[in-house]
């Protein structure tokens, strides 16, 4: 059976006096869950987000690196890195990433090598804007988002792969893909990697839904077929509302 996971993007959002309070709040309020949950602090917090919450069952995962092993890339951060301070999972391909740093397919495609050559786990981001979904190219986008990026890798690759369908009109809008909009693209995400690499990898592989996920909206998303989990934002700066997203699997 694929795994459900719940993950917290914190994104560029709490010092480390804000993160200590939250760290805090999540070692309290933890309790045994059905889904894998995770919470991706900023760099310079992981190595006390990892320390702090290693008893805690709640997986430190960074939001981004770099595909080199190391090297004159200024402020950039390595696997390596990562790895030294109890970082087995990475966001790639968030669309903040792609939209504000430029990130193209191809880049994506060597940041998952490394990752993977690392032996690390990658949650994989993608998804359409709003002109793309108006003009009724959202799966083509999604589709070629996939390809571009994945469809290089070995069928043992995918072992490593959780994907994250993150719409970017839904995300930070308050504006949510309906439970159905979410199926239907998460289905068709499934047929896709069916279609080059089978279908029990296909439906081993867990895809989650990101784009502003909230307690009162998130039973509903995750009660779909396909829908194995999120990848939350905002709702993930207060613990009681990302537990309560997190119970809602
Ligand atoms: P949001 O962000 O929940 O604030 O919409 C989701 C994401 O960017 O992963």
């Amino acid at each position: 059976m694929r795994k459900k996971i719940v993950a917290g993007n914190w994104k560029m959002n709490n010092d480390l006096t804000q993160t200590e309070a939250l760290l805090n709040d999540l070692r309290k309020q933890r309790k045994t869950s059905f889904a894998e949950v995770m919470v991706a602090p900023t760099f310079t917090n992981l190595w006390h987000a990892y320390e702090a919450l290693r008893k805690a069952d709640i997986e430190v995962i960074a939001q981004n690196m770099h595909f080199a092993e190391n090297g004159a890339y200024t402020g950039e951060i390595s696997a390596s890195m990562l790895k030294t301070v109890g970082v087995n999972t990475v966001i790639l391909g968030h669309s903040e990433r792609r939209a504000y740093f430029y990130e193209t397919e191809e880049m994506l495609a060597k940041k998952v090598d490394t990752a993977l050559a690392h032996k690390m786990r990658v949650i994989f981001c993608f998804g359409e804007e709003l002109k793309d979904r108006k003009s009724e190219n959202h799966f083509n986008i999604v589709e070629s988002q996939i390809k571009g990026s994945l469809f290089h890798l070995k069928a043992e690759d995918w072992k490593s792969i959780v994907l994250a369908y993150e719409p970017v009109w839904a995300i930070g809008t308050g504006e949510t893909a309906s439970p159905e909009q979410a199926q239907e693209m998460h289905a068709f995400i499934r047929k896709t990697i069916a279609s080059a690499y089978g279908e029990e990898i296909a439906q081993n592989v867990s895809i989650l839904y990101g784009g502003s996920v909230k307690p009162d909206n998130a039973a509903e998303i995750f009660s779909k077929p396909d829908v194995d989990g999120g990848l939350i934002g905002g709702a993930s700066l207060k613990a009681g509302d990302f537990f309560a997203i997190v119970n809602a699997i």
